[in-house]
């Protein structure tokens, strides 16, 4: 019978999980399909219990879940998913336990790596204090980067700075305002983007114009919605390296494909399955 798998969300029409996860299983001959469901907060604990009882193989949470989920008595988390607060991913276990992971960090920084970026030591600047920021921050850190948290609301990023430095990981970790980033950027390796400036419909927007960055940087936009982003455009007129929002994406679903299954994905066809869909 067909395993079949899910993303819960709202919004949830517009994700990009479906496709890129059903091109995986067809391309390994795997009998299973993938879905998207519409579930708000008030109903996530009966949804994931449904799931498990329906022998569903796994999920994905997306907005605005993964922060409830974490929340949640049904969920069990694993350390990376309970520090950084938010599971994006449901793996049900043979005795019925669920367990709660967090693989967006695990995508930015497989995203850096098949970039050729060398996280370990290296000065990495994280625009934005959210949720995906906390993932990134929390992995990064964990890998031995040494990072400035930069965000518009300075109080927010001191306050994630704050907790990430309380993990004792062995990066080391500060929290400042947006103001000074073209400063702390000259003395950067990794520019990260995790706001929503550049996102559609701020396609105008960016938060460095290519007379903040320089052609040592590495630029990541989180942002996959357009393709090429403001920020990325004015990290090319630089001479920076860019780094495209959709390789986090593809490889924070490969990671949850790998805890599912166990079997290693077939990362390029998801890779080009989300490509064609956005440029659809
Ligand atoms: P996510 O969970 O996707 O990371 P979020 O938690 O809503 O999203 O965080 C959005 C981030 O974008 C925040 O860091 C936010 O800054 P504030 O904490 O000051 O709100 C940042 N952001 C949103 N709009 C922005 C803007 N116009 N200029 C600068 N930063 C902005």
């Amino acid at each position: 019978m067909k395993r079949v798998f899910g993303v819960f969300g709202d919004p949830i029409e517009h994700s990009l999980s479906p496709a890129m996860h059903n091109a995986a299983f067809s391309a390994l001959g795997m009998d299973c399909a993938y879905h998207a469901f519409r579930v708000g907060p008030e109903k996530l604990e009966k949804a994931i219990l449904g799931a498990e009882a329906m022998g569903f193989g796994g999920l994905n949470l997306t907005v605005p879940l993964k922060e409830t989920a974490l929340k949640m008595d049904c969920v069990r988390p694993d350390p990376l998913a309970e520090s950084i607060g938010a599971v994006n991913t449901i793996v049900f276990g043979k005795a019925g336990e669920v367990l709660g992971y967090n693989t967006d960090g695990l995508g930015a920084r497989q995203a850096l790596l098949e970039s050729a970026v060398e996280i370990e030591g290296s000065r990495v600047v994280v625009a934005g204090a959210g949720g995906a920021a906390r993932a990134i921050a929390f992995q990064l850190a964990a890998d031995g980067a040494e990072i400035i948290i930069a965000n518009r609301t300075e109080e927010r990023a001191v306050e994630l700075a704050e907790e990430i430095s309380a993990a004792r990981l062995s990066g080391k970790v500060k929290g400042t305002g947006l103001a000074g980033l073209k400063t702390l950027l000259r003395e950067a390796d990794v520019l990260i983007n995790t706001t929503t400036l550049g996102m559609h419909p701020k396609t105008d927007s960016s938060v460095a114009v290519a007379d903040d960055l320089h052609p040592d940087l590495t630029v990541f936009d989180i942002v996959y919605n357009p393709l090429e982003t403001r920020l990325l455009k004015e990290a090319k007129a630089a001479g920076a390296k860019t780094v495209s929002g959709v390789l986090m994406l593809v490889y924070q679903g490969a990671e949850a494909f790998r805890l599912w299954t166990g079997i290693e994905p077939p990362v390029e066809i998801m890779k080009k399955t989300v490509l064609e869909a956005l440029q659809a």
